[in-house]
């Protein structure tokens, strides 16, 4: 029970890795709130996590909307009594190359996944410097945030930004004990990448992949867990990459000498 006694505000909570996240947060002792706008998949994942003797809330939010984002939080610690966790996962894509990117979709996905993650951290530590026993935000970035994906710079940029964003506030937030820290995931199976299912884009993709497979939101959830919980208590403005060895491997696609035969 690594996080017994202790609140988690995960947004995304209704899906992929934010809700695989909750999950195992309520099995190591959290209570969860579950933001998301999906409202339906929300209540259902309180609704199995109450069911299971959990404790967890649902907050059907946009996370763009600032006063919902304050009000939401200012209730979780009305609920729970405590906030500890925030955990940044929601996210909307905005498919398109830079040529062609419409300003309403740079600025719609900009929206949900730079500027809430400021926002939702900005009011999240607001509260855990009130109560004075620091905390763990954890920001979702992605690989795409370490390296351009074409047709998806928008979002490749904004997960960049996330990165610094983390270290920022881990470097002005460190007095108070709130650690900050960002999750480089890579190819993941959930809803957001549902073309994993083709099982010619899921064999190419496992080929490339040093490590051999598809990630699953387990994977993630796992780092979440390691960076929410005390065994990371020592560890701030890192940007923690969980993607089977990929982003690493670009030797691997050189053409020319191999050095080991
Ligand atoms: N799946 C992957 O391969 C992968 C890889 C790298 C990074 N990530 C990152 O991990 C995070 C979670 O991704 P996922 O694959 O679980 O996605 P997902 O699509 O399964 O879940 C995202 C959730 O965010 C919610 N959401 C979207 N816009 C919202 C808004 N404005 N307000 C409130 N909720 C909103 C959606 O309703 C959805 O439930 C994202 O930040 C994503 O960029 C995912």
């Amino acid at each position: 029970m690594k996080l017994e006694g202790k609140t988690a505000f995960i947004t995304g909570g209704g899906s992929g890795i934010g809700a695989e996240t909750a999950k195992l947060f309520v099995r190591e002792g959290a209570a969860v709130a579950i933001v998301d706008r999906n409202a339906e998949a929300a209540d259902a994942l309180v609704g199995e996590l109450t069911e299971g003797g959990g404790a967890a809330g649902s907050f059907p939010i946009d996370v763009t909307d600032e006063a919902a984002v304050t009000s939401a939080l200012t209730e979780t610690h009305g609920a729970f009594g405590t906030l500890d966790i925030v955990v940044n996962g929601a996210i909307r894509m905005a498919p398109g190359r830079l040529v062609d990117l419409a300003t309403a979709d740079w600025k719609a996905l900009i929206d949900v996944g730079l500027h809430a993650t400021f926002v939702v951290g900005r009011e999240a530590a607001k509260l855990m410097i009130r109560q004075g026993t620091g905390g763990s935000i954890i920001n979702l970035s992605s690989n795409a945030g370490l390296a351009p994906y074409p047709g998806a710079g928008a979002y490749s940029t904004a997960k960049a930004a996330v990165i610094m964003l983390s270290k920022q506030q881990a470097i002005e937030w460190a007095e108070h004990g709130i650690r900050s820290n960002a999750i480089c995931p890579g190819h993941v199976e959930t809803p957001l990448t549902a073309y994993l299912q083709d099982p010619e884009i899921r064999a190419g993709r496992e080929a490339v992949t040093p490590l051999g497979r598809i990630g699953v939101a387990d994977d993630v959830a796992q780092a979440a867990l390691y960076l929410a919980s005390d065994d990371s208590s020592w560890v701030t403005a890192h940007a923690l990459v969980v993607d089977g060895g990929i982003v690493a491997s670009i030797y691997n696609h050189l053409p020319g000498r191999k050095w080991s035969s």
